[in-house]
């Protein structure tokens, strides 16, 4: 009788070894934590990556060692995996380490259950993705450096236009902000927006810069910045849809818009965010055709053609963000105040 708990014992603590090592051996964090958020198990690449010794680990909770909005959201995934049941796959954060340092990891969070079937707690697998990251992050800065000279060629003939394209660039920047999108479609809406009107490189100034209407062949050269831009910028990979959000930001819900009279569904948010960002700076400047219009007329064109040419959702946040700067030019810092007032 001895003999075979004796042999039972050695058969689970091989097992667990085996486990051990198993785990060990696999280049992710692999932790296990119970019904109370604690920690109950990790292997060597987890504790190694926190820096600190296994017995620092294990009965504690992220809320030991992540700043709390970090913590606070791995327990909700946690809390939602254990009540679900289902997991959670992929999911890609940027962490702040006990060490001090950043890294950006994709985690995959998944249930565990005891041999009766009753929930007993998590396993979460994160992998590093910081090297990866970070070349990624050089490729698209040399990109974003190349395409400014390609802006500044275009302020050193156009001034107007520059200023306008940074412009937008800044109001697209605050939309996406209060709407809480993530850094990733934030940078790829700045520089939607600061290229948006590249295309116009190719265009006459005179026709460009003409006081008063122009001819209908003057209209249609205006038009063709959108597609020059889309073809200066579509072949290069981008981690956002940049020369579609560009190609996009004349089109207007109803399908009054160019170049492809696209309707609804088929503008992206970003698009939305970029025309809604374009009218409210075109109204407001001087340009060198004409006057400023204003921000009455501009909040007047964006009322009107809400919910028809307009994101109802995108034109609600503008309002909100001219309403809390006190009406100011919130774009280009507090102190100038919007014409028209
Ligand atoms: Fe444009």
């Amino acid at each position: 009788m001895k003999d075979t708990s004796k042999k039972a014992q050695e058969e689970l603590s091989l097992e667990k070894d085996l486990l051990q090592g198993l785990l060990d051996n696999i280049p992710d964090a692999v932790y296990f934590k119970d019904l109370s958020n604690s920690i109950i198990r990790a292997n060597k690449f987890y504790v190694k990556g926190m820096g600190l010794d296994i017995k620092e680990i294990i009965g504690k909770t992220d809320f030991d060692f992540f700043p709390y909005d970090q913590a606070k959201q791995m327990f909700e995934d946690d809390k939602s995996v254990l009540a679900t049941g289902r997991p959670i796959v992929g999911k890609i954060e940027r962490t702040l380490l006990p060490n001090g340092t950043w890294n950006q990891v994709i985690t995959t969070k998944i249930p565990m259950y005891d041999k009766t079937g009753k929930s007993i707690g998590t396993m979460g697998i994160t992998r590093d993705m910081t090297t990866y990251a970070n070349l990624e992050r050089e490729r698209i800065t040399m990109l974003i450096n190349a395409l400014t000279i390609l802006g500044k060629a275009l302020e050193l003939r156009d001034p107007y236009t520059f200023s306008h394209t940074r412009h937008v660039a800044s109001i697209a920047e605050s939309i996406v902000k209060v709407l809480g999108w993530d850094e990733n479609r934030l940078l790829g809406m700045r520089l939607a927006g600061e290229l948006h009107d590249l295309g116009k490189i190719s265009i006459p100034l005179d026709i460009l810069n003409k006081p008063g209407k122009l001819s209908r062949l003057e209209y249609c050269l205006i038009q063709e910045h959108v597609v020059n831009c889309y073809n200066l910028i579509k072949d290069i990979e981008f981690p956002f849809p940049l020369a579609e959000i560009v190609y996009q930001h004349h089109e207007r819900l109803d399908g009054s818009g160019y170049p492809r009279k696209l309707k609804g569904d088929k503008i992206i948010q970003e698009a939305r965010i970029l025309a809604v960002s374009d009218v409210l700076e075109a109204m407001t400047h001087y340009r060198p055709y004409r006057e400023a219009l204003g921000i009455d007329k501009a909040q007047e064109e964006l009322e009107e053609g809400m919910g028809l040419k307009y994101d109802s959702k995108v034109v609600e946040v503008v309002f909100k963000l001219i309403k809390e700067n006190g009406r100011k030019v919130f774009w280009v810092g507090q102190q100038a105040t919007l014409l028209g007032r």
